[in-house]
């Protein structure tokens, strides 16, 4: 039977803005054995909010675990044979919970989210001392993106989370900090964690001296005692325990070892361990992180400096230089839900191969204001250039190049910062299935794009954390146990000056989308 040749197999919950996944790999050659997906609602309560529902997204995880451990059965595989499980997840998205009751106290609010830019603008202008001291401690520029000021905001206009924090029952959390809780056991005894690469995104972690900042605290007015501990990106957490579900909990007493923000998961699951090795993820958002080793290093282009990740315990932390972009996918997903000109999002790709061409349209998504490398919150998304030839087509086409050249805008502020420009770029996540997009991507970086053929690297990120984690040992990190990935490489196909002429345009258009809101 199958059960003779498997070596012992990890899953991995994969928690993004637009859906949830879990996954089982075979520890020993890191295939994908069996997964499924969810889709997860985002909420659009007023102009420029963005929640979801964190009892929805733990019940995704629920189902995801279910369905795939069904599947696995249908295969012939034993669940039994899944000795650890990682979470990887979209990061900054801020929950609070009540932890007598294990009831969420409001919606999670999302990362894209903009309500805290006027708190945002108070806060500035009361930064202490210079005005580095939020990036020097945090690697972030003070923005709405980041988890503190949404914790912030929902202290100062919830009264059910002020109610809970004076009578200490609250807890804060990212998605990892609610899903660990909830599946090691939520009100009984559920462990109250987060790793280092999600704690860097709060805006309160100090990534230094890798422990929440009290000066930060003070600042931002957050009372620590709701914040979780923060542990290394792989150890063990604590063991799953599901009441809620009963086929879920096939998987009770498996340890959860490992865990690590998405884009710093993709970085794992692409083996850059290397300093300058670097990948570039497209999902709601696109994410360009180049690990810089042990070095903090500090961007003069708009580039946020992270934890990349800390795989153990007594393992040294690595570093990031990252290029975040807020819309990617979430402009298709915009064309399908707002726009109805696609019923799917592989549309898309048809739709823009019809045409091969935007016809001088442009589409600058900045639905959530723009990030690296302007940090803008005043944009607003504008579709610019068109004429009565214009159609559904080449808005659809526009809106894959905007993708590219957001990322083409991130590859140039990364060359600038690291001095030596990357020779090709590694990419992955949900949107490298589309070829049309792939290609456009090769000709605007005008380098070679190169995808893994197995395109789940943020679980497999995940799953390696967990596997290697001390004390389960079934995955082993040395470089020799990774090679023998099939890559699939697009080489740029127009000519330099085309591309130049493009980008340059485009950058005309992002002009344009600056300060619609004051
Ligand atoms: O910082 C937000 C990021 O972690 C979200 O990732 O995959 O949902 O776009 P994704």
């Amino acid at each position: 039977s199958n059960k003779a040749v498997l070596g012992p197999l990890v899953g991995a919950v994969d928690q993004g803005t637009s859906s949830t996944r879990f996954l089982v790999f075979n520890s020993k050659t890191a295939e994908l054995l069996s997964h499924h997906q969810v889709e997860i609602k985002q909420e659009f309560p007023r102009e420029g909010w963005v929640e979801q529902d964190p009892k929805e997204i733990l019940h995704s995880v629920y189902e995801c675990i279910e369905k795939t451990c069904e599947k696995l059965g249908q295969l012939n595989i034993d669940i039994s044979n899944i000795k650890a499980i990682g979470v990887s997840n979209q990061r900054e998205t801020t929950v609070v919970w009540d932890k007598i009751t294990g009831e969420p106290l409001y919606n999670a609010v999302v990362w894209l989210d903009l309500r805290t830019q006027s708190t945002v603008e108070s806060l500035s202008k009361r930064i202490p001392g210079n005005n580095n001291f939020v990036k020097s401690k945090t690697g972030l520029p003070l923005s709405t993106y980041f988890s503190a000021v949404k914790l912030r905001w929902l202290l100062d206009n919830v009264r059910k989370v002020q109610k809970a924090v004076e009578e200490k029952r609250a807890l804060f959390g990212t998605i990892d900090s609610w899903l660990i809780w909830s599946l090691t056991g939520g009100v009984n005894g559920g462990v109250h964690c987060t790793d280092v690469t999600n704690a860097s995104r709060t805006m309160l972690f100090n990534i230094h001296s890798l422990e929440w900042d009290k000066q930060l605290c003070e600042f931002f007015g957050i009372p620590m005692e709701i914040l979780p501990n923060v542990r290394s990106s792989s150890e063990i957490y604590g063991l799953m325990k599901i009441s809620h579900s009963l086929k879920a909990g096939a998987l009770e007493g498996v340890p959860i070892s490992g865990c690590l923000g998405d884009q710093s998961a993709a970085l794992v699951g692409q083996m850059c361990f290397q300093i300058g090795q670097a990948k570039n993820t497209y999902g709601t958002g696109c994410f360009l992180l180049c690990n810089t080793g042990h070095k903090c290093v500090f961007s003069d282009h708009g580039l946020l400096t992270t934890v990349a990740y800390k795989l153990g315990r007594d393992k040294p932390v690595y570093y990031a230089l990252e290029g975040s972009v807020a819309i990617a996918g979430a402009v298709i997903r915009w064309l399908r839900d707002n726009l109805g000109i696609i019923k799917t999002s592989e549309e898309i790709e048809k739709l823009a191969k019809e045409v091969g061409t935007s016809y001088g349209c442009y589409f600058v998504p900045a639905f959530s204001g723009l990030y690296a490398p302007y940090w803008e919150p005043s944009a607003r998304g504008i579709i610019c250039g068109l004429t009565q030839f214009t159609n559904k087509c080449h808005i659809a086409f526009a809106a894959l190049e905007a993708v590219c050249f957001q990322t083409r805008e991130i590859l140039d502020a990364m060359n600038r910062d690291c001095g030596i420009p990357l020779s090709h770029l590694q990419v992955d996540g949900g949107m490298t299935s589309n070829k049309i997009l792939m290609q456009l991507q090769a000709d605007i970086l005008y380098i070679p794009v190169v995808k893994p053929s197995m395109p789940e690297t943020t679980a497999l990120g995940a799953a390696m954390a967990a596997g290697a984690a001390e004390g389960v040992g079934v995955w082993s990190l040395e470089p020799e146990d990774l090679s023998a990935v099939t890559m699939e490489r697009f080489e740029p196909q127009i000519n330099a000056e085309e591309s130049e002429i493009r980008y340059s345009t485009w950058k005309k258009a992002v002009m344009k989308s600056m300060g619609w809101v004051t």
